[in-house]
């Protein structure tokens, strides 16, 4: 049966392990798995994209398989065709869709509809492939997942969604610190607190950054305006305090925390410049392993 990847909970602890552990393998040989070969893999995209786009683009081609970009505002579906008919018509074509859109809703009717693996490639929900891409950058730094804290600090967007799954399935505690009315989905707060209940692992949400960060191995964090909210960027007056910056960081106690971005960044508003630049490398690095966590991810589903 085919396997979707549109929530960072579709995989199970010891397959999130797993494609790190070749995300590894595959760093080091880039060429090596072909997994892809004789295949066409759509990719929607309804949202502007650098990381994304590009990484899977190199991935797919790395493992002998097409890439075929769809700007969303060239197809039908921005005319109103629906998303039943689309999933119906693309699986007639395509080997895989990779989407990154607004509604996940939608996202989920199309891989109800399709006959290929769907990537979830960002929704106004959830963006797996950046927790799972984050994940084996920090496996990359610390050399284990498990019993390390992340904190979130910022807005209870998509990427903070996706933490509140990721973390408790790799037996990370978690907590998030968001201003009040900025929460993450109520959703995603269920769906969390019951995986950290199964793996025993801390979770909290709070409106307290001091709090949230003590004994943290890692503050993330991402922008407060989001793709789609354009509209509303008046709501950065109610960030204040919510700086990932020097202060916030030594409130750790820690003298290893590390810094983490998904990018793209917003310097000056939810991180300053030099603690950026300071953790630039671990920053970076993320956005490299979205080309090797999910060329991994690939592998995995086209098994
Ligand atoms: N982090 C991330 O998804 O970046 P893009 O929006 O550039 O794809
Ligand atoms: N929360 C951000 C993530 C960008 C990768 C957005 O949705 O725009």
């Amino acid at each position: 049966m085919k396997r979707d990847f549109l929530s960072i909970s579709d995989l199970q602890r010891g397959e999130i392990l797993e494609i790190i552990d070749y995300g590894f393998y595959l760093k080091e040989h880039p060429f090596s798995d072909r997994s892809l070969e004789q295949k066409s893999i759509g990719m929607i995209f309804m949202k502007p994209s650098t990381r994304t786009r590009i990484s899977f683009e190199v991935g797919i081609y790395h493992m002998g398989g097409q890439p075929i970009y769809i700007q969303g505002s060239s197809t039908q579906i921005s005319r109103g065709e629906d998303i039943k008919d689309t999933a119906r018509v693309l699986s007639r074509y395509l080997d895989g869709l990779v989407i990154r859109t607004y509604s996940h809703k939608e996202v989920e009717e199309l891989a109800k509809y399709s006959e290929f693996p769907v990537i979830n490639a960002l929704t106004d929900l959830h963006h797996p492939c950046q927790v799972l891409s984050d994940l084996m950058t920090i496996k990359e730094y610390f050399g284990v997942l498990e019993g390390l804290k992340i904190t979130y600090v910022g807005d209870g967007n998509n990427m903070a969604n996706s933490w509140l799954l990721g973390a408790p399935l790799v037996g990370m505690n978690i907590s998030i610190a968001t201003p009040e009315g900025y929460e993450p989905n109520g959703r995603a707060v269920a769906e969390g607190i019951k995986l950290a209940q199964l793996f025993g692992t801390e979770l909290e949400i709070t409106n307290d950054p001091i709090e949230a960060v003590k004994d943290a191995d890692i503050i993330y964090t991402d922008v407060w305006v989001s793709m789609g909210q354009e509209g509303e960027k008046e709501k950065v007056k109610d960030f204040d305090g919510f700086q990932v910056n020097s202060e916030l960081l030594s409130k750790t106690n820690k003298e290893k925390t590390i810094v983490m971005h998904c990018l793209p960044a917003h310097k000056g508003e939810e991180i300053s410049e030099d603690i950026f630049e300071k953790f630039s490398e671990v920053i970076f690095t993320q956005a490299e392993n979205r080309l090797h966590a999910q060329k991994s991810l690939m592998s995995f589903l086209y098994k």
